[in-house]
């Protein structure tokens, strides 16, 4: 059986590609293929963290996190569901699909910005988006888009970013037809901002005290019930190994 390609195994993968000495297209291509990688497991949502709604996925489920700005996480949209025009700015993401369909709509600005609320973006490329087809987000003017969930039923796209989050005040919503723009109301919330995650990878702190808690317990049951200490030795327990899935 092939060795299972794991989330650490592609997040190390990813750091590795951005430290290299390429030119940032190169890397989100490279950093595309390992997605597509990844993407061929039917099992990362049980690894991820419901991190709730953003203004362009009503569902997203976070994989991981760690500072300064790399995340992994799969957002989520609805049957039929098409997300706002918005800005990306220097926020650059690589995707691929995992379940069902998304069509990225990438537009392009076309006016200089100086004239508030004002935006003149046109529409440049479509892009199906297919389980295991990896994508990147262009450079501005181009780093404009909208998702499109092309199915009946939700689709899954895994997301990655190296990059920090714009600003509330600089992810811009786009009117397309209206020639409008404004600034998102969304404000992420500490599941998209907060500490690293996954937490089990991390021995120290809160999660240290939480494993001497677990143990203490484990060793008093054996210490005053010989029974349980026979039930343990032979129940099913890798489930609780550190390695990340
Ligand atoms: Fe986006």
């Amino acid at each position: 059986m092939a060795e299972r390609y794991t989330i650490k195994a592609f997040m190390d993968d990813a750091k590795g590609i951005l430290a290299k000495d390429l030119p940032l297209l190169s890397k989100k291509m490279e950093i595309g293929d390992r997605l597509s990688v990844l993407s061929r497991r039917d099992d990362l949502l049980r690894y991820a963290m419901p991190a709730g709604a953003a203004d362009t996925s009503p569902v997203n489920y976070l994989l991981w996190r760690e500072a300064p700005h790399l995340a992994l996480l799969i957002a989520q949209w609805d049957p039929g569901y098409r997300s706002p025009v918005h800005e990306h700015g220097d926020f650059w993401v690589v995707g691929c699909g995992y379940r069902g369909r998304d069509r990225w709509d990438i537009y392009e600005r076309m006016d200089d910005g100086s004239k508030p609320g004002y935006a003149h973006v046109e529409m440049i490329d479509q892009v199906v988006v297919d389980p295991g087809v990896p994508i990147w987000m262009p450079a501005p003017p181009r780093a404009i888009h909208s998702h499109n969930n092309e199915t009946e039923r939700n689709t899954l796209e895994l997301i990655f970013s190296a990059s920090a989050p714009p600003d509330s005040s600089d992810r811009l919503i786009y009117e397309v037809e209206e020639r409008r723009c404004y600034p998102t109301l969304w404000k992420p919330s500490g599941m998209f901002v907060g500490d690293d995650y996954p937490k089990h990878l991390d021995r120290t702190g809160l999660q240290g005290l939480s494993s001497i808690r677990s143990n203490v317990r484990s060793w008093t049951r054996r210490v005053s019930c010989p029974l349980c200490t026979m039930i343990e030795a032979t129940r099913l327990s890798s489930f609780a190994c550190t390695s990340p899935a």
